[in-house]
């Protein structure tokens, strides 16, 4: 799970995914990553803490670390939250198979949005991240 600082978006799509993988029993590895290096070992903001925490999971243990090439190498699927989060995350990739890993969260190239400005958006972008999630879930056929 891929956006630009890896303390908004992405921990709440890493942890909303560890919380459907586990309910579904699927033994899946998961994490999360930003394209930017700011925010390289913070915690998540407190924003998506607290909105992760009112859906029942918790996010706080997460730590913010920058994506590298390797990931191509350690996943199979790489989903990004944006349109730049796609480009910067395409321009790391060295293969076509690399390239094929990597897609948007929503479908039909919708961006979940960055909520970094905007304290309003933590919660939608929550149920939108959720809804990717979900659907990502249904589509592996591998739920119980
Ligand atoms: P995120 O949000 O990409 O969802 O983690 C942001 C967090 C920090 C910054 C930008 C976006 N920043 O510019 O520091």
């Amino acid at each position: 799970m891929v956006c630009l600082g890896n303390i908004c978006r992405s921990p709440l799509a890493e942890g909303i995914m560890r919380h459907l993988a586990a309910e579904k029993h699927l033994d899946w590895t998961i994490d999360s990553a930003g394209t930017g290096s700011w925010h390289v070992g913070d915690p998540p903001d407190a924003r998506s803490v607290r909105v992760a925490r009112k859906y029942g999971i918790d996010i706080s243990g997460l730590r913010g670390r920058q994506f590298q090439t390797t990931d191509f190498d350690a996943f199979d699927r790489i989903f990004v939250m944006d349109l730049d989060n796609y480009r910067d995350v395409l321009r790391k990739a060295r293969t076509e198979a690399d390239r094929s890993k990597v897609q948007l969260l929503l479908e039909r190239q919708q961006p979940v949005p960055d909520p970094w400005y905007d304290d309003a958006l933590f919660e939608p972008v929550f149920k939108l991240i959720l809804n990717g999630c979900e659907r990502i879930v249904a589509a592996t056929g591998l739920s119980k």
